[in-house]
């Protein structure tokens, strides 16, 4: 069982009037509120520990150097990750693909390089993606494969958001060299069936990424059961600060990419005719971290640790389902993203009314949503629509904001008419 009032107790910001209604904060999907453990952990290490790492022979440092790779550790065990170098701190989601794409463009080009004007060099960049990716899944490889004139081969939806397996099973037949899919699409909430389609791609030897941005503060997630090779998050949305996330990559691939940015700490002898590099996780990690937010992250993840994380599952899976049958009374109400599997979110539109319209109304009555394409324009096309409004549940979200957030759009819809 949560106590829902004890954990809203670490939330202060949630505690708070906006335009003179209580805040209803909805907008998790964006980023999550953080718990003051995680607030206070960031500050102790500026107030007591603040120190470069992994360079100094001094106390300081050789302190915070500890607490951060023991966070490092305490990732790779949230995850299940077999070794902690498996696990490499980055600024988030968006940084660790693009991570990824600009390391195996790397590889790719090394590997298999025939010359640009080449019919045969097209065959061989070539990525595969879906149709619900956010943007950060997508133009990082997009951009990869346009500059090799390769192919960025795109697995469809159908109009409920689920993945069409067929189809995807017909593409990695043509050759793919990466698969990089979403785990919990930020619009639709599909919760895709990553653990076949991980299988899928490597009857033909094709390394699978996996988006976590949106699933690994709803679900557990076990990258050694899964068999992924790689798995990205970012810590803003699991109850940890901005500007930090993760890169899980099994050890045998991280070895053989190349490194994404280059300078300190990330070597391992440099002379003006050549460098080496470290050894993993450092080979990825150039310059100095953010060691404040890192060990805020590891506080995020032990929050979560000493919560029943089934009950946070059971939880939220009322939340959304109260939400989709208030908003279902709606007259012209249209859900985006209707798949079986579904989690954490409900995105909407009401005919006749822009999204930007209603969350604007709703505002006013103290609900904070998203409206707009939500940084995934390929899934508005498909709809045919311009945008949707989206409403997404945190584990301190209760049954009584999801009827007050329902009553504001009923209102605002009425208003709007
Ligand atoms: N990717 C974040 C979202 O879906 C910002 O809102």
């Amino acid at each position: 069982m949560l106590n829902i009032n004890d954990i809203r107790k670490q939330f202060h910001v949630l505690d708070q009037q906006v335009y003179g209604k209580p805040l209803v904060y909805l907008d998790n999907a964006a980023t999550t509120q953080k718990p003051l453990c995680v607030i206070e952990r960031e500050r102790d290490y500026y107030l007591h520990e603040n120190c470069n790492i992994h360079r100094g022979v001094h106390y300081l440092s050789q302190k915070a150097t500890e607490a951060y790779e023991h966070a490092r550790q305490t990732v790779a065990n949230f995850i299940h990750a077999k070794e902690a170098k498996e696990i490499i701190f980055t600024r988030g989601t968006t940084e660790s693909l693009n991570l990824l794409a600009t390391a195996f463009e790397h590889l790719i080009s090394l590997d298999c390089f025939v010359p640009r004007n080449d019919a045969k060099r097209q065959t061989e960049m070539k990525v595969l993606v879906t149709a619900i990716e956010h943007h950060s899944n997508l133009v990082p490889w997009q951009q990869m494969v346009q500059r090799h004139q390769g192919q960025l081969l795109v697995v469809p939806m159908d109009d409920k958001g689920v993945l069409d397996i067929e189809q995807y099973e017909k593409m990695l037949k043509e050759g793919p060299k990466v698969v990089s899919i979403a785990h919990i699409s930020n619009v639709l909430g599909t919760i895709n069936p990553i653990k076949q389609m991980i299988a899928m791609a490597h009857q033909y030897d094709i390394p699978v990424v996996i988006d976590g941005a949106q699933s690994i503060a709803h679900h557990p997630i076990d990258v050694q059961d899964l068999d992924c090779d790689f798995f990205v998050f970012s810590g803003h949305k699991m109850y940890a600060p901005m500007g930090i996330g993760g890169l899980y990559g099994k050890a045998e691939w991280l070895e053989k990419l190349p490194p994404y940015q280059f300078g300190g700490e990330m070597v391992d002898t440099v002379s003006f005719e050549k460098t080496t590099f470290n050894v993993l996780p450092y080979k990825f990690e150039a310059g100095t971290p953010n060691v404040g937010a890192a060990l805020g992250l590891e506080t995020a993840i032990q929050f979560l640790q000493n919560l029943d994380r089934k009950a946070v599952e059971e939880h939220e899976t009322q939340l959304l389902q109260s939400a989709i049958q208030q908003l279902s009374e709606i007259d012209d109400i249209r859900f985006i993203g209707e798949a079986e599997q579904r989690s954490g979110l409900v995105s909407f539109i009401i005919d006749g009314i822009h999204p930007y319209d209603l969350g604007t109304i709703i505002d006013k009555m103290g609900v904070a949503v998203r409206t707009g394409h939500h940084c995934a324009e390929p899934v508005m096309t498909h709809f045919d629509i311009p945008g949707t409004v989206r409403a997404s549940f945190a584990l301190y979200n209760t049954l009584e904001e999801v009827e007050i957030f329902t009553k504001a759009v009923k209102k605002a819809a009425m208003m709007l008419r």
